[in-house]
């Protein structure tokens, strides 16, 4: 044989052994992890940031003996839409006009799905690279659906982070933060930030100086509230008052500084974090922790008590006041306040009305703490300070009886009670006036929705509707007569006899 018969059998030899080396590139999924795929891919799912494949889960999370698979391989998909997967990368499609030996590698199952790749590479190869896309994901469909028990949800990948970007994830984050937000409202309330920042801003190692702090720790809880917008950096480690701060300054119009201390308080607190067992039991976990009810706890430690009659007198001042505004009171001689506290209520309405006259009913360890309140006001000499217990008995013969924060501390029977022992002891034309917050129905937002979770852990009392209070009237045998403010977070509810 010469050489001019030999080479073309040589060249047709090397071709073929060329373009079957090429084949097997094509469709070896290790070739293509290895760069051979990326100048052959037509279309990409969207770039994802790096912290969402599955390789950035950390690694004390993983199972050693659990595969991870390649996010390359199996594709992203999102927890959170089960339906919607992105696509793996389709390839060109190659047609050789003659046929290859079998391959004799043995099937490689697709990592996600169990699908034996060579199936999914020779349906690739059957239809252009739009129809693979489709085809690819409704097959995987139908075999996962084939795959699973009836009723049950579609499994995701193993090992598959959230992707960061969903906005329901962040949202779901904010709202689990919310709970440090008010640490660090309670932590800027105790040192008193706002007012040392009141003069103007400060850096903030003179703020920690000023306030027996850490300079570095001070400056990430400021840095934290600066981002909610309580505080600002003016510049560098320099902080100051914004609109939000100020209202933890104390005595600023709408301070919210003693709510925000009673917020600080470990019972209370400890009690909410027990909202499990009431949530179980129906009954308050402050209850079941400390062995006593709210109102005795309090009694029994006097620090707390005042604590929380400051915190309850910020909001009488302003929203519970307010809640009064839209009443005429001018015919009223005489007003009981039943459960009155520290007479921060009754120290707004009498300077309005100078013929007036009041008794302030409530505890008597409370009741001693009303007469400095009502005598700032200059109106402690037209009001009697009654301690006394609201379930035994109230001043008799007033024409308006005020419960203000008072029906929700207890339950349905109890509410009954004390309104059936005024009821029994008013004048014959006299109003009771309720002020609480009157939960909307539905889904609207409502503070009311919120504090009521707060009754749920220290008392056996509740938010109301406005139905759920004219029906309380009803049973103690009084007569719904009007409400307002509804829409604000607190309101009015008048009834009569
Ligand atoms: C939530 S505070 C409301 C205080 C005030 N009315 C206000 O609007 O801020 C409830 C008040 O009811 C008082 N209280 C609780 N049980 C009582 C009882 N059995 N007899 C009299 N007062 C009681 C408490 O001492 C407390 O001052």
């Amino acid at each position: 044989m010469d050489g001019r018969t030999e080479h073309p059998r040589r060249d047709r030899g090397r071709l073929r052994t060329i373009l079957v080396i090429a084949w097997h590139l094509i469709s070896d999924p290790d070739a293509r992890c290895q760069g051979f795929g990326a100048t052959s891919v037509t279309s990409r799912p969207p770039a994802r940031p790096a912290t969402s494949s599955a390789s950035s889960e950390p690694s004390a999370t993983r199972s050693p003996s659990r595969p991870q698979p390649s996010p390359v391989a199996t594709g992203h998909r999102c927890p959170f839409r089960s339906a919607q997967r992105t696509l793996p990368p389709a390839r060109l499609r190659f047609d050789f006009p003659f046929s290859f030996p079998p391959r004799t590698r043995p099937a490689v199952r697709h990592p996600a799905r169990g699908m034996k790749q060579s199936t999914v590479v020779a349906r690739r190869n059957q239809v252009q690279n739009n129809e693979i896309q489709e085809e690819y994901v409704s097959t995987n469909v139908r075999e996962d659906a084939a795959a699973r028990p009836p009723g049950a949800k579609p499994a995701d990948p193993p090992g598959v982070a959230p992707d960061p970007a969903d906005g329901r994830v962040q949202q779901m984050m904010d709202l689990l933060h919310g709970a440090i937000i008010t640490q660090l409202l309670v932590v800027a309330a105790e040192f008193d930030i706002a007012e040392l920042l009141a003069e103007g801003p400060l850096p903030v190692s003179e703020l920690a100086r000023r306030c027996g702090a850490d300079p570095q720790a001070l400056h990430r809880v400021l840095r934290a509230l600066a981002a909610q917008e309580v505080f600002r950096e003016a510049e560098p480690g320099v902080f100051t008052l914004t609109p939000l701060a100020e209202t933890l300054r104390v005595g600023a119009p709408g301070s919210v500084r003693a709510w925000t201390r009673f917020w600080g308080l470990p019972e209370k607190l400890q009690a909410i974090n027990s909202l499990a067992h009431s949530v179980r039991t129906g009954c308050p976990s402050f209850t079941h922790l400390y062995g006593t009810d709210w109102w005795s706890h309090l009694a029994a430690h006097p620090e707390q008590a005042e604590l929380f009659n400051d915190a309850m007198g910020g909001l009488a001042r302003r929203i519970h006041a307010a809640a009064l505004e839209s009443c005429d009171l001018t015919g009223v001689t005489r007003v009981v306040d039943v459960g009155g506290g520290h007479g921060h209520l009754l120290a707004t309405i009498l300077p309005r009305y100078p013929h007036m006259r009041a008794t302030l009913l409530d505890q008597p360890s409370v009741v001693v703490g009303a007469k400095a309140v009502l005598d700032k006001a200059g109106v402690a000499d037209r009001v009697d300070l009654v301690g006394g217990d609201f379930f035994d008995g109230v001043p008799p013969g007033a024409d308006a009886y005020l419960m203000s924060m008072i029906l929700h501390d207890w339950d349905d029977e109890q509410c009954v009670a004390v309104l059936g022992t005024i009821r029994r002891a008013m004048a014959p034309n006299a109003r009771i006036m309720v002020v609480e917050s009157i939960v909307p129905e539905g889904n609207v937002p409502h503070d009311g929705k919120l504090r009521d979770v707060i009754m749920m852990a220290l008392h056996p009392g509740r938010e109301r509707t406005e139905a759920e209070y004219a029906a309380l009237f009803a049973a103690a045998g009084l007569r719904h007569v009007a409400t307002t403010s509804l829409a604000s977070s607190t309101g009015l509810l008048v009834a009569r006899a």
